[in-house]
Order: structure tokens, then sequence, then C-alpha cells
């Protein structure tokens, strides 16, 4: 089964599993989420289920217009009960890094603002420590008039580099949905606390939010190469 095979059958597991009638979504953004919104639209269609689905992110909104789902916002619902979202890497306690799409701000709004966040991702991401697979690092979303002495601050304080991210179609910086640039923090081999890591990047003036993701995951799903999906909380 190719990779994405993976990232399918994982999506439309929690899908299938964990969308009931008359529900509020968070949809989630990246490569995965693609698959469980074209599931959800399946099974809008076929069960004529009602959702209404928040965007995390200007893709997700997209998504979501361009399969008919019906569109929230948070002004309206600023209660969710299910987010469905991809990470790029779960930990053995559940603590994900976010944002290799570049979503990590609204996506963490949208998950704090969930009863239940729910992880979809093929079992590349399944890891025991951050860091063990996914090498690009920590995304952090910064303002960017900041974004040099912010680097200078995460670098002293704990090591490793952190590096402005590039826009691949363009010269420059890659700018998030927000305006803002990212940072990705390529951490040293240490064994971190990551709550605290989180609380002490954010409170670095101009930080606006990290893709550390730490007691906010209620299950995550991988799909396997075999075919069938590892479930693990
Ligand atoms: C978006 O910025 C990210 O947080 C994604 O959720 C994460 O990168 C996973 O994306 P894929 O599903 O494409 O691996």
């Amino acid at each position: 089964m190719s990779l994405e095979e993976a990232k399918q059958v994982a999506a439309n597991y929690a899908v299938d599993n964990f969308v009931f009638n008359n529900s509020i979504l968070g949809i989630g953004s990246g490569s995965t989420v693609v698959y469980a919104v074209q599931r959800l639209a399946e099974r809008v269609e076929t069960e004529n289920l009602k959702v209404t689905c928040v965007p995390t992110s200007f893709q997700a909104k997209r998504l979501i217009t361009k399969h008919n789902l019906p569109l929230g916002e948070l002004d309206t619902n600023p209660v969710i009960e299910l987010t469905i979202d991809g990470a790029d890497e779960v930990d053995s306690k559940m603590t994900l890094i976010k944002g290799g799409g570049g979503c990590l701000l609204q996506e963490k709004i949208i998950a704090s603002c969930s009863n239940k966040l729910i992880v979809i991702a093929d079992y590349t991401k399944d890891a025991k420590k951050l860091g063990d697979r996914y090498k690009k690092g920590i995304p952090i979303e910064v303002v960017p008039m900041a974004y040099v002495p912010i680097k200078k601050k995460i670098e002293a304080m704990f090591g490793g580099k952190a590096k402005l991210r590039k826009a691949i179609a363009k010269a420059g910086p890659v700018v998030t949905d927000n305006g803002n640039f990212i940072l990705d923090w390529v951490f040293p081999n240490t064994d971190f606390e990551w709550e605290k890591v989180n609380q002490d990047l954010t409170m670095i003036p101009g930080v606006v939010e990290t893709g550390l993701f730490v007691n906010m995951c209620y299950k995550a799903f991988f799909g396997q190469p075999e075919g069938h999906v590892v479930e693990r909380d």
C-alpha cells in the first residue's frame, strides 16, 4: 500500500467512526485531511448527514467549499465537537509537531476550541520521540519584523538552528494565512520537556504560536502499509 493509500485508510476510519449527525467539525489542513473531507462529503451525500465545517486554514476553507459542505466560522460556532487534522509527527505521549504546511496558528486555535482533536496520518508520522522521524524541526509562527531576534533567542535558549522558511515558488519567505513568517527550529537531540519548551517559546515577544501541540490530541490513527489502521491515545 502506498503512503497516499495509508493516509486515506486513516482518514476514512476517523470519518466513519467519529463523525455523527448534527456535528460541528473542525477541518484540519494538509494532504491527509483532503481524504477525510472527501469521505465526509460522501457520507453527507449518501446518509444525508448534517454537519457544519469550521476550517483551520485557507486550504481547508477551499476544500470545504469545493465539496459543497456547510462552512462555519468560530464566531458562530465557538465550541467544536470534533476536529480532524493531520500531523507531521506524533510522539509516544501524543505530543504533536504541526505546521509543516504552514497552518499551525489557526489549527491550534481550532484545536483549543474542540472537545476532541483526532489526528489522521500515515505510519511514518508515528514516533517514539519528536525528531525521530520528522527532521524539519518545529514550526514557529512569528511576527515578520522580529524574526531575526526571535531566531537568535531560540538558538541561545535551547540550541539547534531556527531557519526562516523560504517560499518555493517565489523569492523570499513563506507568508502564513495570518501574514506572519515561520521559523523551523531544528532542535538538538535532547530530552526536552515539551510543555515547558512550548511555554518558553510563546513567552518570546513576537512569537505568535508554535507547532507543538501538547496534551491536545485525543486519539491518533495511523494507516499502515498492510492496509489496516493503528489507533493510539
Ligand atoms: C499543516 O500546516 C500541518 O499542520 C499539517 O496538518 C501537517 O503538516 C500534516 O500534513 P500532511 O497531512 O500533508 O502530512
